[in-house]
Parts: C-alpha cells; sequence; structure tokens
C-alpha cells in the first residue's frame, strides 16, 4: 500500500487561514485522495482479525461512502443489518450504491442521516464500527457509543496511531492511549488487530474491545 502521492495529502490545504468547517469539507476531498492507496482487501484484512461471529445487528458510525462498511458486510455476511449513519447525506447516498453495487442488492441495510452523537433510533446492538471518525471529537463521545450496545457487544476502531492531531484529524488516538479511555468508558482492554501503513499520519490500526456486562 504505497501511494505516488504520498505526502502530497494536506500539504496544499495546510493554510492558516482555513475555518474548521472548511477543514472538514477538506477532508472528504482528501479522503477520496487518500483512500486510492488502500483497495476493498485492505478494509478487509484490518478487520478479519477480530474473527467476527456472522449475522448480527451493527451500526457503522461516521460510514462515509462506505469504504469500511463493504468490508465489515464482507466478514458479518448477508445475515447482518448493518446501520451506516453518517451526517453527510451525499456520502450516504454513494455507500447505498457501492453496497448495491458490491452485495447485489441493500437488502438488511439501513442509511440514517443523522449525528450519532445525538438520539438514535437504533435496536439494542452487536457491534459498532468506528472508522475514522472518533478523531472529531476532543472529549471522545464513548457513553453514548457504548449505550448503544448490548452487554457483551463489540466495539471495532479504526483510528491513526498518534495522539497529535492536524485540522483535518483534530484528536487522533494512539493505541496506547485508546486502551486507557476504552477501560474507563467500560469496555474490556481493546486488542490491537492489525495496522496499516498510510501516508497520512504514519499509520492506522484497528483494534477490538467489548462493552463490559
Ligand atoms: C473521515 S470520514 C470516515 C468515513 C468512513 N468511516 C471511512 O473510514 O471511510 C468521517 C465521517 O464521519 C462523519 N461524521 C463525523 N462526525 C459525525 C457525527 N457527529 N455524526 C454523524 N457523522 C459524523 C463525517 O460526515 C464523515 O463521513
Amino acid at each position: 500500500m504505497t501511494s505516488s502521492r504520498g505526502g502530497s495529502i494536506g500539504a496544499g490545504v495546510a493554510s492558516p487561514v482555513l475555518t474548521k468547517s472548511t477543514a472538514q469539507s477538506i477532508i472528504h476531498m482528501n479522503y477520496d485522495t487518500i483512500y486510492p492507496i488502500m483497495n476493498h482487501s485492505d478494509y478487509v484484512n484490518l478487520l478479519r482479525p477480530a474473527s467476527l461471529s456472522p449475522g448480527g445487528s451493527w451500526a457503522d458510525l461516521g460510514a462515509g461512502a462506505g469504504a469500511f462498511t463493504f468490508a465489515l458486510r464482507e466478514l458479518v455476511g448477508e445475515t447482518a443489518v448493518i446501520h451506516a449513519i453518517d451526517r453527510d447525506r451525499g456520502r450516504l447516498a454513494e455507500l447505498g450504491r457501492g453496497y448495491a453495487s458490491r452485495f447485489g442488492g441493500v437488502a438488511h441495510l439501513h442509511l440514517s442521516v443523522a449525528d450519532f452523537t445525538g438520539v438514535l433510533d437504533l435496536p439494542p446492538l452487536d457491534g459498532i464500527l468506528m472508522a475514522n471518525s472518533l478523531h472529531f471529537f476532543k472529549e471522545p463521545v464513548l457513553q453514548q457509543v457504548i449505550s448503544l450496545l448490548k452487554p457483551g457487544g463489540g466495539l471495532l476502531l479504526v483510528e491513526y496511531n498518534v495522539d497529535s492531531g492536524n485540522p483535518w484529524v483534530p484528536h487522533p488516538i494512539s493505541i496506547s492511549t485508546w486502551r486507557r479511555l476504552a477501560v474507563r468508558a467500560g469496555f474490556s482492554e481493546p486488542r490491537l488487530l492489525a495496522t496499516a501503513p498510510s501516508s497520512f499520519l504514519r499509520e492506522f490500526y484497528s483494534a477490538t474491545c467489548t462493552k463490559m456486562a
């Protein structure tokens, strides 16, 4: 997973006059630049070591255009119900189209345009995926997240493995920090699943933990 564009990401947009909302929209532009360096197999390989059981009810919080939703769907199979939640309607619509074309339909996929820090109309979940969406919060929204899970339910996290951010990834959480925060929030100690190099903030990791009873 190398990129001929590596090093250029963000370089042209790191202007001190950017407002936060402009930076947020540029994140999307740059994700489209970053993501071609990873493909579907790379996303699946980040989640595969979690050895997920087939089926169950899942939410992907901050699902975006679905790169990791598709990986999750591949691992939990067609009987799983997946709620893909994002406040960006356009990206969710893209997710729906990509899902239909990859899996031949959208059975058991629920798209929800919503702020995942607010009240969500979801059943108790077996699992939650948060890929590159927790780093928008200085005080991670973990109490809200854990409240959505059944006891023993799992949280799969994909994040940049650094603790210092930038305007586009304001509050990344390294695996060592994540271990501390997760336990404090009522999860089991996270298990590192895999890492993948990134030309932006060095490295991604995936980790899993479960809601303590
Ligand atoms: C960096 S993208 C990651 C998308 C996807 N998970 C991935 O890794 O390909 C972050 C996504 O989280 C969404 N997001 C951030 N904060 C959110 C919130 N409070 N409620 C809903 N969506 C949110 C953004 O709209 C964006 O689509």
